[in-house]
């Protein structure tokens, strides 16, 4: 069985970081976020491969997952000459395949089990089958109604506040059966969303939900992106570097913490990162690789990116500071800055 992983999307939301970083290998603490949906798919034996639908900086996708070695799963790359929508993605990237297919959004993360949902697909033999997920506000998403029996009953994407009717969305995670794909246009771009799914429930095909409890975050704004970390950080998901260290401090054995720094959990500091005499890595800070802390600096609530240097009495509070940034002394980066890769703050900046 095959996966396909859309990741073709500017990621225009998480702007400026995904300017050098395309959004589907945005780091989680240690790792591009692309590996945790690879870790997922692992989950199901029986999926060997998994075909990433790219478009936007493809080649810094590739360089970095190969052919997935001897991972067991498999990784092949499907380039869009132009971006194709949603649905139309899925037709370019499964062209052909002729048994069912799981399908992700490349920026969802979650510890469903999609082993569950395929045997849910083939229980009903349906055409498609949709993860749904509850949320307070279901206008960023895709709402979905379904009765009783879980088949859907609507689709409607990025609903106004008026139209909403339930608090279950599109987790963004399906299985299709491929020989729907034909009706999907080859020459324009096409929406699974806001097009196909509709389609389905006009022409009365089967099309079942699957409702997910457990965690579940589009990490595609900065917000979630931030959130997901503090989520770890408080044990609400489980990742590989945080595995048993759940609100505490976790600090790589190759970094170096100075005497006299305060460490403060819980909080994450990867290897090579330098935290000088005085600093302070405060409750749920992300530092990356290489990181320079120096001395009387302040980072908490904040993610901070390989190879950065926050200078001495600098503060970096409630942000995101992309890779190889210079924050100056005594500069104030607050209030939920996202500062892209390269940045310089001249000392004493406020922001
Ligand atoms: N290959 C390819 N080509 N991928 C694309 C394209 C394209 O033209 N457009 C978007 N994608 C990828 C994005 O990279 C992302 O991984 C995924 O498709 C979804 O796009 P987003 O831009 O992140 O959509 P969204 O978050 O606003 O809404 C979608 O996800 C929600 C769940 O997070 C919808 O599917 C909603 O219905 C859903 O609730
Ligand atoms: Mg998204």
């Amino acid at each position: 069985m095959k996966a396909i992983l859309l990741a073709g999307g500017k990621g225009t939301r998480l702007r400026p970081l995904t300017i050098h970083t395309p959004k589907p290998i945005v780091p989680i603490f240690d790792r591009p976020f692309l590996h945790y949906q690879l870790d997922l798919l692992k989950q199901v034996p029986e999926i060997d491969e998994a075909i990433l639908s790219l478009n936007y900086q493809p080649r810094r996708i590739e360089e970095l997952f190969g052919d997935g070695g001897d991972s067991g799963l498999g990784i092949k790359y499907v380039v869009e000459p132009s971006p194709l929508g949603t649905a139309g993605a899925i037709r370019y990237a499964g062209e052909s395949l002729r048994e069912s297919v799981v399908v992700f959004n490349g920026d969802v993360l979650t510890q469903l089990d999609l082993g569950a949902v395929i045997r849910l697909h083939r229980e009903r033999q349906a055409k498609a089958t949709i993860v749904l997920t509850p949320v307070d506000n279901p206008a960023a998403y895709g709402l979905v109604e379904t009765d009783a029996l879980g088949n859907v009953l609507r689709f409607l994407e990025k609903p106004n506040p008026d139209e909403i009717t339930s608090n279950t969305i599109n987790a963004g995670i399906y299985v299709l059966e491929p020989d729907t794909f034909d009706r999907i246009p080859k020459d324009r771009p096409w929406s699974i969303e806001r097009s196909f799914f509709p389609s389905l429930i006009e022409r009365g095909e089967t099309f079942v939900a699957y409702v997910d409890r457990g965690y579940w975050i589009d990490i595609g704004t900065p917000e979630k992106y931030m959130q997901v970390h503090r989520d770890v950080m408080d044990g609400r998901y489980t990742v590989p570097a945080f595995a048993g260290h759940a609100a505490s401090a976790w600090v790589s054995p190759e970094a170096r913490v100075e005497e006299g720094a305060a460490i403060e959990g819980p909080c994450f500091v990867d290897a090579g990162a330098i935290v000088k005499a005085g600093a302070r890595i405060g409750a749920y800070a992300v530092i990356g690789r290489q990181c320079h802390i120096e001395e009387h600096a302040v980072v908490e609530q904040a993610i901070v990116w390989a190879n950065t240097r926050i200078s001495q009495e600098a503060v970096v509070r409630g942000s995101i500071v992309g890779r190889h940034c210079h924050i100056g002394r005594s500069t104030l980066v607050d209030c939920g800055a996202v500062l892209g890769d390269k940045s310089v703050l001249t000392d004493f900046s406020r922001s």
